[in-house]
């Protein structure tokens, strides 16, 4: 009887000093995005090659729609800056377009583009598919590359808000990121490279692959849904 009382009393000191906490911080939430806010501009503007709904029809320019909001706004700000003034992810063309816009208005496309539904890819290479699908879901033990399942998710759906979409995207843009990851994990100042992940974890995966293997998965990853 005694313990059964103990328990809730203890629980309710607990909250009682939790609630205490949270009532001192100042209370500013992230502003998540407002994706009605951001839709004119998102289809106008950055639909020229986006598509309005983020479907772009152009395999260069990668889909947006479906894409975790977070990831999107993280490429924005990577585009816009960096230490020492350059852009923490270079790409001429977005190093120019992100430049006008502040940090609500990224959060506000980065909620329409990702409000959006994706539409896929088919997959086009027969004989690639199988080794494809094997290192996207197994990895290769042999030689320490990790599965991307076990970070992009079973389908490629991606994870929030770390792990971006990838399933459904063009299989050419797919290619382009990985090698360009890889040429930033061989050499750091090669200017064609993608060093913008986190702790490294897209190059230590990009340096392990060969051409053929980024090519196979790529495709493969193109046709998930
Ligand atoms: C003139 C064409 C063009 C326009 C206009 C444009 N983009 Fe892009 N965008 C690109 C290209 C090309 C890339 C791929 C860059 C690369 O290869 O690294 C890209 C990449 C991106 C990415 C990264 C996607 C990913 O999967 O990592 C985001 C986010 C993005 N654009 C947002 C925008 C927003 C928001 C606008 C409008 C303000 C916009 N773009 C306007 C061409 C364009
Ligand atoms: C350890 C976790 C991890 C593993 C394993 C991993 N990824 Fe990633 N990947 C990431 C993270 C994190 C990002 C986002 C980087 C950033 O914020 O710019 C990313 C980004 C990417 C991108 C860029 C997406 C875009 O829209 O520009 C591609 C392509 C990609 N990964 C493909 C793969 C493939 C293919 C594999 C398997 C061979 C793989 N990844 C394995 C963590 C991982």
């Amino acid at each position: 009887m005694k313990r059964s009382l103990m328990l809730p009393s203890l629980m309710f000191a607990l909250l009682a000093t939790a609630a205490t906490v949270h009532a001192n911080e100042p209370a500013k939430a992230a502003y998540k995005g407002d994706a009605a806010k951001g839709q004119p501009i998102a289809s106008a503007v950055c639909g020229a090659c986006h598509g309005a709904d983020g479907n772009s029809v152009v395999p260069v320019n990668p889909k947006l729609a479906g894409q975790n909001a977070d990831y999107l706004f993280k490429q924005m700000t990577n585009f816009k800056s960096g230490p020492e003034g350059k852009p923490e992810r270079t790409n001429p063309i977005m190093n120019g377009m992100i430049a006008a816009y502040n940090e609500e208005q990224m959060r506000d496309f980065a909620a329409y583009f990702s409000s959006q539904k994706q539409k896929g890819e088919i997959a086009k290479n027969r004989e690639t598919i199988d080794f494809g699908q094997k290192l996207f879901r197994g990895g290769d033990l042999a030689k320490g590359l990790p599965a991307c399942a076990g970070c992009h998710g079973p389908s490629g759906a991606g994870i929030p808000a770390m792990f971006p979409r990838i399933g459904g995207q063009y299989a050419d843009y797919l290619e382009a990121q990985l090698k360009a990851f890889r040429a930033s994990g061989a050499d750091p100042k090669d200017s064609n490279g993608r060093a913008n992940d986190p702790n490294r974890m897209m190059r230590m995966v990009a340096v392990k692959m060969t051409d053929a293997e980024i090519k196979a998965v790529a495709d493969y990853v193109s046709g998930l849904r």
